[in-house]
């Protein structure tokens, strides 16, 4: 087994810790990271004369070798080293001989996985965010596609008010565009560099510290190594910030299972984006949306093992830490695939236009414009609520909505109806006519805006 640490020890490890122990297996995602942060570091050593430009030349080229062959394939991980650090080390030094031995001048493990880790979800940030950005256009279009798509708009899963889709859809927009912001808001707390910071108490040599940060792309040098070897706040956030994203998921995709239903039929999904049943030959099921909302749960899952795990750690760096990787990625790799996959399903959902506006004309959706057209001829609005809740007890014994009751059967209830009521309850007054900053008849401001923000 290739140790980096072999001169204390008089035995070789036993093969079941070396197994519980090692982390190779799962943290070679990061060789990218930890290959540019070496670079980097070499660079460093030399501007500062550390070691000789001869040396740095010789490690560059050796670890740019290593990055392309493991790229192409041609070089494999060995798995008889501990780690991705132990792994590029190893196999800079069989290749350059002693120059390679001086690399880990002025560094170490934990400083080094720090830098990796961090490298590493700052790319994935990005990446997320910019997953977003393809969702929220899609969002968009199908918003500036169903301006006249009338639907009823519900709370407590009940007929509540009608809206038009683009308005529904826009919810989602401002809860996706929280999410964008998040990312971005953690990538700048995130952007400082703790390579230097040694073991946790910094070191002798003269390194500089804002040299490597401004050739890794940081901001600044973090400024405190105890706190740089052992900071995982950015994972934590960047995890809660997941979280938040497949909720928004999840919540979405519950609504088009919902939609998808027999019952409601106000959605269909593409083919592409179906499955069938191995039985049932009617069936075809909503299994991405399944997924996205049941995938939820794993990434919550990684939220709440690293905060458990980080809980109890006195500084600076303990091994534990080692447990923030498997779940770190699991989860962003989730998130990733949730986003591409909700964004391919909504791309091509066909919204059944008739059905939705047909079921936001049921279910008395415009009692509460019918109380405001009351209101409007000087009745207060708690009179005019009760006026209203009679007659849709009236209309629930006839079977009809309200616009179906004849004029006389309407002032029978209350003198106060005149043939005006029927235009003032019509689905497309009750959508267009609110105006106020934020409702669906305001719909095209926010068009405006996500248009200019997206
Ligand atoms: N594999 C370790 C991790 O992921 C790297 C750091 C090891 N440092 C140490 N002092 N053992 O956390």
């Amino acid at each position: 087994m290739a140790q980096l640490w072999g001169g204390r020890f008089t035995k070789e490890t036993d093969d079941k810790v070396f197994a519980f122990n090692e982390s190779l297996s799962f943290d070679k995602r990061l060789y990218k990271a930890d290959i540019t942060g070496s670079i980097c570091h070499a660079a460093m050593l030399a501007k500062q004369g550390i070691i000789s430009d001869e040396e740095k030349e010789s490690i560059t080229k050796g670890l740019n070798s290593i990055l392309s062959e493991l790229e192409s394939g041609e070089l494999e991980f060995d798995n008889k080293c501990e780690d991705i650090h132990s792994f590029v080390e190893a196999n800079l030094i069989k290749r350059i001989g002693d120059a390679g031995k001086k690399l880990h001048t002025g560094r170490s493990r934990n400083d080094q996985v720090a830098l990796d880790m961090k490298i590493f979800v700052r790319s994935e940030t990005d990446e997320i965010e910019e997953l977003l950005t393809a969702l929220l256009k899609v969002f968009l279009r199908r918003m500036e596609e169903n301006k006249d798509t009338y639907m009823p708009a519900f709370t407590h899963l009940q007929k509540a008010q009608p809206t038009n889709l683009a308005h529904y859809i826009g919810a989602y927009v401002e809860m996706f565009l929280r999410d964008r912001d998040r990312m971005k808001d953690i990538r700048k707390r995130l952007n400082l560099s703790p390579l230097g910071a040694g073991a946790l108490c910094g070191t002798t040599y003269p390194l500089d510290r804002d040299y490597t940060a401004e050739l890794l792309g940081f901001d600044t040098a973090t400024f405190n190594s105890m706190d740089s070897v052992s900071d995982r706040d950015y994972l934590i956030e960047t995890l809660s910030a997941c979280s938040m994203i497949m909720m928004h998921l999840s919540r979405f995709s519950e609504e088009l299972i919902i939609w998808n239903s027999n019952e409601y039929r106000f959605v269909e999904m593409d083919d592409a984006f179906s499955t069938g049943s191995s039985i049932m030959p009617q069936k075809k099921n909503p299994d991405i949306a399944e997924l996205v909302r049941g995938k939820t749960g794993r990434v919550y899952g990684s939220l709440m093992s690293i905060l458990t795990t980080m809980k109890g750690l006195p500084l600076a760096y303990n091994k534990d830490m080692q447990e923030d990787k498997e779940v770190a990625f699991d989860a962003l790799d989730t998130v990733k695939d949730c986003l591409a996959l909700f964004t391919g399903m909504f791309d091509t959902i066909t919204f059944n236009k008739e059905i939705m506006a047909k079921s936001a004309m049921k279910g008395f959706t415009n009692a509460t414009d019918a109380a405001d057209y009351l209101v409007k001829k000087g009745m207060p609005f708690r009179d005019a609520h009760s006026v209203i809740g009679h007659l849709v007890l009236k209309c629930i014994e006839k079977d009809c909505s309200i616009e179906d009751m004849s004029i006389d059967e309407l002032k029978s209830i209350c003198d106060t109806f005149d043939e005006d009521i029927y235009d003032a309850i019509s689905l497309k007054t009750c959508v267009e006519r609110r105006l106020t900053k934020g409702a669906p008849g305001a719909i095209d401001e926010s068009i405006k805006r996500y248009r200019e923000i997206i």
